[in-house]
């Protein structure tokens, strides 16, 4: 039973929830049909903001997620903590996360395609927590699913990766929005582990013989040369064709990764 004196509080509150919740419902209609329109990507579609609430960067939009134009990324509607997750996630694994992706064997077939002869590479090799971006010419093993490079001895990467093994290369072609064009651009970006091998070891001459890695003759080359082998534990292809087909325009393949 209420009591006179309590009845105008009830009521001031109950004006208050109501006040609050029509508020909350103007807030969000005019959420979902404002959106501010930023102007053309890449591909020449506008993209339109509506801001989100902040996310982390391993979260997966559901199904019932707004859809929004080709070309957006999320940070660009959340305030993503790209740093608090797991230092993994990065804004192309969201893109792998968050958009279907293809098998582990079509993604290696496009990466096989996008690589077919002797292929420059940039890498990047490491000594005290300084990278080094040099270039290299690799010749894929598509069996071993490795990559062989021949590198003049003595090189400061040859140097770096004798004492750190850890290499990332990337080969990169296509479409600048200066140059016009088709617009495609594709990439293959690697990390991995590399090995050097020396002229003295057997394999030496074989891999020269096999993937005609030299064009200078076998004696200088067994003077002048050492191999590197780079053995690619992941390997980010990413294509922007692909998102015509609502695909991730970056695709993951992992060394030990397997369809489920
Ligand atoms: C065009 C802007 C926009 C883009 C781009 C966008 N989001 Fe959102 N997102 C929103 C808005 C707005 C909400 C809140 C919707 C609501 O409150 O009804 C939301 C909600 C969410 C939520 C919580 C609810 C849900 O649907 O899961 C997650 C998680 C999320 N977004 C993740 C992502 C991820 C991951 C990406 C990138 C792959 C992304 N979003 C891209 C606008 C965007």
């Amino acid at each position: 039973m209420m009591d006179a004196a309590t009845r105008p509080l009830t009521l001031m509150f109950g004006f208050l929830a109501l006040a609050l919740m029509s508020y909350g419902t103007a807030f969000g209609a005019a959420h979902e049909e404002k959106g501010v329109n930023v102007g053309p990507g890449e591909m020449g579609i506008d993209a339109v903001i509506i801001d989100g609430p902040p996310i982390k960067a391993d979260q997966v939009q559901s199904n019932e997620h707004a859809t929004y134009p080709r070309g957006m990324t999320c940070a660009e509607c959340h305030q993503v903590d790209f740093f608090d997750v797991d230092l993994v996630t990065s804004a192309s694994k969201q893109f792998v996360n968050n958009f279907p992706n293809l098998s582990q064997e079509e993604i290696w077939q496009k990466v096989v395609a996008f690589l077919p002869g002797r292929e420059r590479f940039a890498i990047a090799t490491v000594q005290d927590d300084m990278p080094t971006a040099t270039t290299v010419d690799m010749v894929l093993d598509v069996d071993e699913k490795v990559f062989y490079v021949v590198s003049e001895r003595g090189t400061e990467k040859l140097l770096q990766l004798r004492i750190n093994p850890n290499i990332s290369a990337v080969r990169f072609k296509g479409w600048t929005v200066a140059d016009g064009g088709a617009k495609q651009w594709v990439s293959v970006q690697m990390k991995g582990t590399a090995e050097v091998i020396e002229s003295t070891d057997p394999r030496f001459m074989q891999l020269l013989e096999k993937y005609s890695l030299v064009r200078i003759s076998k004696p200088r080359a067994v003077r002048r040369f050492d191999i590197i082998k780079v053995t690619p534990k992941q390997i980010y292809y990413f294509d922007t064709t692909l998102g015509k087909d609502s695909y991730s325009p970056y695709q993951l393949w992992l060394r030990d990764g397997s369809d489920s």
